[in-house]
């Protein structure tokens, strides 16, 4: 019998590519959707989709009832509240694997920032349920890009120097559902690196280079200025951007993923894979 995986977050950046590789793999795959039409629109007809949210216990309940594995792939303020309530339904309705979507920086000495200290919290919650579960802890993929793409033009906020192991989304999926299948991978905490490392500035330019070839460079606002226009302005958005920025300028891309890509096969794709992949899809 196939088995059933519930995605939370199945509409994200990082859920859609999750939930339709789990599919291609054979399991049958439940959406949790605040929207259902917005879920059926981005996925298709070959997902289950269930009206529900993270932080209402009942509508989660019904969707994991049956369910082998609940992949937590949630962002913003529901994100602990997910993984708290999974944790706790996961043990009495036989749930047999959970994964999380935490990510590189998440650790101790950097719980000073709330995202953070909400991820730490969701780690707990998930290790304490006495469930399997597997914890990814990926560095920064590659569809980020895009979205530092606005109005026709490339911006950064602030300076990061530092390079990061880039990874594509489709890669993340396959160890995701690779996670599902290998006994080995349960109970563990691993660390999900692309196969280069490179700045941010130049990946944005090789981006912009293919796919906005109209724009002519990456320009990077000071991290005081974009403060400073967030404070005058009121803009709560550019605030919390500045505020990410500085955090990712302070804390580098920590952690080793050796043995995440021994057991669940290493991300492959490079950037300029990626680049011609999206190119040939917008085409
Ligand atoms: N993107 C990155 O660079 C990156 C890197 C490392 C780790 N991560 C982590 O990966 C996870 C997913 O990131 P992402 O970029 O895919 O985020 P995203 O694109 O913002 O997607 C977030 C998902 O969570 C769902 N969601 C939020 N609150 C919910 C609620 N109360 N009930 C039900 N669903 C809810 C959203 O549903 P709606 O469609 O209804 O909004 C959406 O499907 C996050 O924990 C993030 O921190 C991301």
């Amino acid at each position: 019998m196939q088995k059933t995986i519930l995605v939370l977050g199945g509409t994200g950046m990082l859920g859609v590519p999750v939930a339709r590789r789990l599919k291609a793999d054979g399991f049958e795959v439940r959406i949790l959707a605040r929207d259902p039409a917005k879920a059926q629109a981005l996925l298709g007809d070959d997902f289950a989709i269930c009206e529900g949210d993270v932080t209402d216990c009942a509508s989660l309940e019904l969707a994991s009832e049956g369910c082998h594995g609940v992949h937590v792939s949630v962002g913003g303020d529901s994100e602990y509240r997910a993984a708290e309530n999974v944790s706790n339904q996961a043990p009495r309705l036989g749930i047999k694997h959970i994964t999380y979507v935490s990510g590189s920086t998440v650790r101790e000495q950097n719980d000073w920032y709330p995202m953070v200290h909400q991820k730490l919290m969701a780690e707990s919650a998930i290790q304490e349920s006495g469930v399997p579960y597997t914890i990814f802890c990926p560095t920064w993929p590659m569809e980020q890009l895009p979205r530092f793409v606005r109005d026709g033009r490339a911006m950064l906020i602030g300076d990061l120097p530092a390079p990061y192991h880039w990874f594509a989304a489709d890669d993340f999926a396959a160890m995701v559902s690779n996670a599902f299948q290998r006994e080995a991978a349960r109970n563990k905490r691993l660390y999900v690196h692309g196969p280069e490392a490179i700045t941010v500035k130049s990946a944005l330019e090789r981006y912009c280079q293919t796919l906005h070839p109209e724009i002519k460079g990456v320009s990077a606002m000071p991290l005081f200025l974009a403060r400073l226009m967030a404070a005058v302005t009121g803009n709560q958005m550019l605030k919390f951007a500045a505020g990410l920025m500085d955090y990712f300028r302070k804390v580098g891309e920590p952690g080793d993923p050796t043995e995440a890509n021994e057991l669940l096969g290493a991300p492959t794709t490079t950037l300029d894979a990626w680049i011609a992949q999206r190119r040939k899809a917008m085409a």
